[in-house]
């Protein structure tokens, strides 16, 4: 394991060590698997703010499966629940809880986003097939991740509909402010022991991505715990894919539970950006929503280490949310309880300016906000 390479934080916007034979022009949508779609869509309303736009279920002619799908900013989120029993999708509910099952991905050409995947090693999960309905047509295609996550590839040029065929708007009558969140930052996956290095080569090779970062147990790490972890980016710089893996520690780190309790690798936390991080956190926090906290004591010597910045300290430091700074610019960042019962995914909150890490500094506070939930659960 190299140690931080220091010159790989001046990122770029775009990545030109990443190979673009896959142009990729944003996260289309994220689908969860969840337990109850119904209930889960109206705490991602309620709490954080997502608008509903649309709906499949019964009503509009699916028999095993409802869909909710909820945007804000440029973010899509979809839930998914089964409709009976025994199927593929409850067994997925039963191994690993409510979790992400679907990284969607945007591009131009969904057949050739196949081809080219498929052809440098990936496994498929579905070839490309063409969607239409009165509002034309979308072409979707996918390929196996880390874990049962699966990539589709969304080509919908041809489709002015609300989300996909097959969904009709959907217009409850109850919906809350949103709370400011424009669009997925990164996207994080934890894999076992001595998987992160296969599956970084993995998005290398059959994706064309490049790592922009790396850090090893010795920046990751606290008195107990340990974890390893390296970004992946795609070419434009638009899709960031940190994928982690625990390390050896005196106790159980954050990414072992998460394994424990997904039974597997998975994804770990999504990342949604804002441009008001404190009006942001404010709401959210109002509306329920669980944030780790990180000892008064941060606060105190914090600017030292970050320089100035915009914001007024005192409400950073009420609701807890942390800084860092890297050669560009700095970012405020803060991070949720697990959103499920099982101790697995979590949500950040990030506001860059100008910094395009990830918040290293933050690291050790953080992690050691982590181990205290987990001792209250008996799991470190
Ligand atoms: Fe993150």
């Amino acid at each position: 394991m190299s140690t931080l390479d220091k010159t790989s934080l001046k990122l770029p916007v775009e990545n030109p060590e990443a190979e673009d034979f896959l142009p990729l022009l944003g996260t289309d949508y994220i689908e969860l698997y969840v337990g109850n779609a119904k209930q889960a869509a109206h705490y991602y309303m309620s709490a954080w703010g997502f608008q509903p736009l649309a709906y499949a279920g019964l009503e509009t002619g699916k028999k095993d499966t409802v869909s909710y799908v909820l945007q804000q900013g440029k973010i899509r989120i979809m839930l998914t629940s089964p409709l009976k029993s025994g199927g593929d999708i409850n067994r997925h509910i039963d191994t690993h809880g409510d979790g992400v099952k679907v990284i969607a991905l945007w591009v131009d050409d969904a057949t050739k986003s196949y081809q080219e995947t498929t052809k440098r090693g990936a496994e498929s999960y579905m070839e490309p097939v063409e969607l239409s309905d009165g509002e034309g047509t979308v072409v979707c295609s996918g390929i196996h991740t880390y874990g049962e996550t699966v990539h589709i590839f969304v080509e919908r040029s041809a489709y002015k509909g609300v989300f996909l065929p097959g969904f009709q708007k959907w217009e409850p009558l109850y919906r809350p402010n949103d709370t400011g969140l424009k669009y997925v930052d990164h996207m994080v996956g934890n894999v076992g022991w001595n998987e992160m290095n296969k599956w970084c080569e993995f998005y290398a090779k059959v994706m064309g991505f490049a790592q922009l970062v790396s850090f090893d147990d010795k920046d990751i790490s606290t008195e107990y715990t340990a974890l390893m972890s390296k970004v992946m980016s795609n070419g434009n710089g638009r899709i960031k894919f940190p994928i982690n893996e625990p390390a050896d520690g005196r106790k159980k780190s954050q990414i072992e539970e998460y394994i424990e309790f997904y039974n597997g690798a998975g994804v770990q936390h999504m990342a949604l950006a804002t441009d008001n991080i404190i009006a942001t956190v404010t709401a959210l926090q109002n509306r329920g929503v669980e944030f780790l906290k990180v000892p008064a004591t941060y606060y105190e010597d914090v600017l030292d280490r970050v320089g100035e910045i915009d914001e007024d300290l005192k409400p950073l430091s009420e609701l807890g949310i942390l800084i860092d700074r890297d050669e560009e610019g700095y970012l405020l960042q803060i991070f949720t309880k697990p959103i499920l019962d099982r101790p697995t995914m979590f949500i950040e909150i990030i506001q860059r300016k100008g910094a395009k890490s990830f918040g290293k500094g933050n690291f050790k506070a953080l992690f050691e906000s982590i181990e205290r939930e987990q001792a209250a659960r008996g799991t470190l």
